[in-house]
């Protein structure tokens, strides 16, 4: 028999005779109460077991996390807090989960311990949420560039180029499985000449995504991403997927107003779709602030920060602004900056980011027209000489969730740059080309992913917005 999705049951216009329903067990109240979640939504629905008619032997098979099959009459439920239940006429476990020793016991778990069980934690409503806000989320990026008329271009992961020029690269190499010649310390003997070149998964799509706005003038990348940093921050992955646009004509203004457009679009988009999640999501953190001393806790719940950024424009700030700013304060009574600023052309640390976002400015900050020694080689260089039009999006609470830029169009110049900063000319020849043939002003950005989904649902690591994390020593699943 085919069986209805538990929202649908959930949002039914009237009671129904001879309804299926499948999913997994979350709690079996008092051999009569089965809490059944199917995934579709973050409510369960009560499936109500006539116990005197349910063999023994089938009661205590439903356990926490035993997959079943109910079939029975959705009815108006007398309990509070929901409006239908199934009054249950057969039931069927089509997979036991023994309750002694299923992880995901019906209790609060440390976040920690969900990591160390990632293959089961969304089987958590926070997880559940997360992974569903996450999946509309994505649905919007795709949304907003499809409706705009953006092109989707798929960038090569395995790539030779390193488009940040920051070094942070994991290597590829070919393993010939029918010849594994190993060497006198026994390792293995990889082949290194695969691509008879040097290669690594790719760091960042835009080079080449910028040779496709060059030709289909608004283009936009979205896809997994990887860098080897060595940094355990609860803001880093080892692989995390980028939402590159690239466009043609535009310059840093434009560029500036299309990632606000766009950020405010996915938001309210996933605001609108997924209403449960984020309500569950919004009193998750409110019961975590509660923990926390008074004069730490935030003054504004998860869906009023969501809103509040729905509704104010982004602050826009030069570095030099900014620097000024930072010069001039510290970020509160007791406490100095780890990293004091003392000089014009110093980068900024996330301390420095999180103070104008969260102290300064208490909202979200573009800053733009950073020096241009620590920023990357293909960025456009201002008329004075030594800023170039950078632009870093922070927002309370994350930090950086943008880094993007007016490109250096200029074939002289950018040929100047790269030979400054060692930067191999052949090597990068075909991203040469496009400021050979037809060059012209163009602008884009890369937005992470899972630090816009951290930002949506509240969370504060990232390890906990990405189904299966990797990080430093930790790719287990
Ligand atoms: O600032 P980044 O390094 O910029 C670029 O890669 C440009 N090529 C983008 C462009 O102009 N097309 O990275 C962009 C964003 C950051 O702002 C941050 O949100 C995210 O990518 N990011 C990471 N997210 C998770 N883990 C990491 N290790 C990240 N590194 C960068
Ligand atoms: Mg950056």
């Amino acid at each position: 028999m085919k069986h209805t999705k538990i929202k649908e049951l959930l949002s039914s216009d009237g009671a129904k005779t001879g309804v299926v329903a499948k999913g997994w067990v979350r709690t079996f109240r008092n051999s009569q109460f089965v809490a059944l979640n199917d995934g579709s939504t973050i409510n369960n629905i009560q499936c109500v077991v006539d116990f005197a008619n349910t063999p023994e032997d089938t009661l205590k098979r439903i356990t926490t996390g035993a997959a079943i099959s109910v079939m029975g009459d959705l009815v108006e439920s007398q309990g509070a807090g929901q409006k239908w239940e199934i009054q249950v006429k057969s039931l069927e476990i089509l997979g036991d989960s023994d309750a002694e020793k299923f992880p995901m016991q019906p209790k609060r778990h440390s976040l920690e311990f969900l990591r160390a069980n990632a293959h089961l934690r969304v089987r958590t409503n926070a997880f559940g949420a997360i992974m569903r806000v996450r999946s509309v989320l994505a649905y919007a990026v795709h949304k907003y560039f499809q409706d705009k008329g953006f092109v989707y271009v798929n960038t090569p992961i395995i790539t030779g180029a390193d488009a940040e020029g920051a070094g942070e690269m994991f290597q590829v190499t070919a393993l010939d499985l029918n010849n594994l010649p190993k060497d006198e310390n026994g390792y293995i003997n990889y082949k290194e000449d695969f691509f008879g070149k040097h290669t690594n998964l790719t760091v960042s799509g835009q080079l080449e995504g910028e040779t496709f706005a060059m030709a289909l003038g608004q283009i936009y990348t979205f896809g997994p991403t990887f860098r080897a940093e060595n940094s355990n921050t609860a803001r880093h992955l080892a692989e995390f997927w980028m939402i590159e646009p690239e466009v043609a004509f535009n310059d840093l203004d434009d560029n500036m107003d299309l990632a606000e457009d766009f950020i405010q679009y996915v938001i309210k988009y996933t605001m609108e779709r997924c209403q449960d999640d984020l309500k569950f999501l919004d009193q998750r953190l409110a019961d975590e602030e509660k923990q926390k001393p008074q004069d730490q806790r935030s003054d504004m719940t998860l869906l009023e920060k969501l809103k509040f950024v729905l509704e104010n424009n982004f602050k826009r700030v030069s570095y030099t602004e900014a620097i000024d700013i930072l010069r001039d304060s510290t970020p509160n009574k007791k406490k100095k900056f780890q990293f004091p600023i003392d000089a014009w052309g110093a980068d900024l640390q996330s301390e420095h980011e999180r103070f104008l976002v969260e102290k300064h400015f208490k909202c979200p900050v573009i800053l733009y027209d950073y020096p241009a020694n620590i920023k990357a080689f293909y960025m456009r260089l201002n008329e004075d000489g030594k800023t170039v039009r950078a632009m870093d999006i922070l927002f309370p609470g994350i930090g950086e969730i943008v880094g993007g830029s007016q490109r250096e169009e200029r074939y002289d110049v950018l040929v100047e740059k790269m030979k400054v900063l060692g930067i191999d000319e052949e090597e990068l020849w075909w991203y040469l080309d496009t400021r050979r043939f037809g060059t012209a002003v163009h602008s884009g950005f890369g937005l992470g992913f899972e630090r816009l989904v951290l930002f949506v649902t509240g969370m504060t690591n990232i390890r906990d917005v990405i189904p299966f994390p990797r990080t430093p020593q930790n790719a287990e699943f």
